[in-house]
Formats: C-alpha cells, structure tokens, sequence
C-alpha cells in the first residue's frame, strides 16, 4: 500500500513540475518580454532623431534603466548577456548561462527563428530555496546594424566613439536575424 502511494506521487510529480514550468515561462513572458520591444523602438526613434551616435545611450544607458526598473516592480533580477560583450562588466553570462547561449545557436542553426527562443529552469540554490531562471534570445534587427554590424560597415566617427569606452569590444560582425545575447531573469519563488 505504502509503495503504490509512494508511486502514483512519483509518478504525479513529473508531469506536475512540467506544467509549473510551462506555467511560469508564460508567466515570466507575459511580464517581461514587453520591455524588449520598447528598447528596440526606443532605438530606432533616437537613431531618426539624433543619429547612430546619439543613440549610444539607448543601448548603454536606457536598456540596462528599462530592464531594472521592471525587475524592481516585479521583485525579479534582469539583466542582458551575450557570448560576445560589448561591455563584459555588465553583460558577462556565468556557467548555466553560457550553456544557454551557446543551445540558443545550435538551435538558431537548426532552423528555430531566434526570436522565438526561451529557455526556463527551476533551480535550487546553495540556502536550499527556489528560484526560477529564464533566458529569452535577443536577435539583431536592421537598426542593430550600425553599431553591431560588419566592423567595415561602423562608421568612422561612431568607431571612434565605440573604441574609446569599450576597447574590448567583441560585440561586431553580427547580421540580421542572429542571436546577440539574451534577455536573463532570475525569479525568487
Ligand atoms: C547606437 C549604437 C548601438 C545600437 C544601434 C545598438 N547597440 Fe547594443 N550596445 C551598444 C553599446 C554602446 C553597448 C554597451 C552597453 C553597456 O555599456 O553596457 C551595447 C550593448 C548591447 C547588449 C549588451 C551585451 C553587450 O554586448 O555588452 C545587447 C544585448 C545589445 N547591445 C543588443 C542590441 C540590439 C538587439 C540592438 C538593436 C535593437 C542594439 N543593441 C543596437 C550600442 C548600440
């Protein structure tokens, strides 16, 4: 009797814990994928606005604003990261999420729209208690080009620019449709 209990519980934890992730990637979707396309629009009206030069700030200060602003009303930690920074301060991945970057492009190479993917983990930490990791692919669009396109293509004065504050700039040579990092979020629950 013990053992069959002990067994219909196993077997209900399984299919349970899958929907709880399904549940909480829709929820952590629905929350805070909304800020990604603001920052792209705020990118392109400041580019028509101020030119490429003038929007610097966009990626370097109003991003990074946009994204903690959200991750303190949710009670959530969010930040971007890449394989190739930028900015290695801010936009360093640690273990799980080079794992995850580096999955994201083997399956960007197998035909899934960069756009499209996500991973989610539920995770217990050191103390013993949850957390929820979620990573979403940030892909490079037109306006992303002129300042992390083809290095030949950056214009000289931009270069310049970019050169100065980040002299181990490895954030170049990307085309469109390409992952250029991702959206990361670490979820207490
Ligand atoms: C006007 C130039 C410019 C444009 C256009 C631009 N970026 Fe950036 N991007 C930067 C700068 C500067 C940084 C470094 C930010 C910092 O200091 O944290 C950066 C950093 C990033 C990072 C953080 C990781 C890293 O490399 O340090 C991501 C992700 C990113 N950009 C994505 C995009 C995407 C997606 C687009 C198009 C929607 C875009 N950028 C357009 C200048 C730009």
């Amino acid at each position: 009797m013990r053992i069959t209990l002990l067994f219909s519980a196993l077997l209900l934890a399984g299919p349970a814990a899958a929907q709880d992730i399904e549940a909480l990637k829709l929820d952590t979707r629905e929350k805070a994928l909304p800020v990604l396309p603001k920052v792209v629009k705020m990118m392109q009206d400041t580019v028509a606005d101020k030119g490429v030069a003038g929007a610097i700030p966009v990626c370097k200060d109003k991003a990074p604003a946009l994204l903690k602003a959200r991750a303190e009303e949710l009670g959530w930690k969010m930040r971007r990261v890449s394989l190739k920074t930028r900015n290695p301060e801010r936009g360093t991945p640690d273990a799980w999420e080079t794992a995850q970057l580096t999955a994201f492009d083997l399956r960007a190479a197998a035909g899934e729209p960069a756009s499209a993917l996500e991973v989610g983990e539920v995770m217990t930490q050191a103390d013993g208690t949850k957390m929820f990791r979620y990573m979403r692919a940030i892909p490079v669009g037109d306006v992303c080009l002129s300042c992390h396109g083809d290095p030949a293509n950056i214009a000289p004065d931009l270069k310049a620019e970019l050169d100065k504050s980040y002299p181990q700039d490895h954030a170049t040579g990307y085309a469109k449709g390409q992952i250029r990092g991702a959206l990361t979020i670490e979820r207490p629950l």
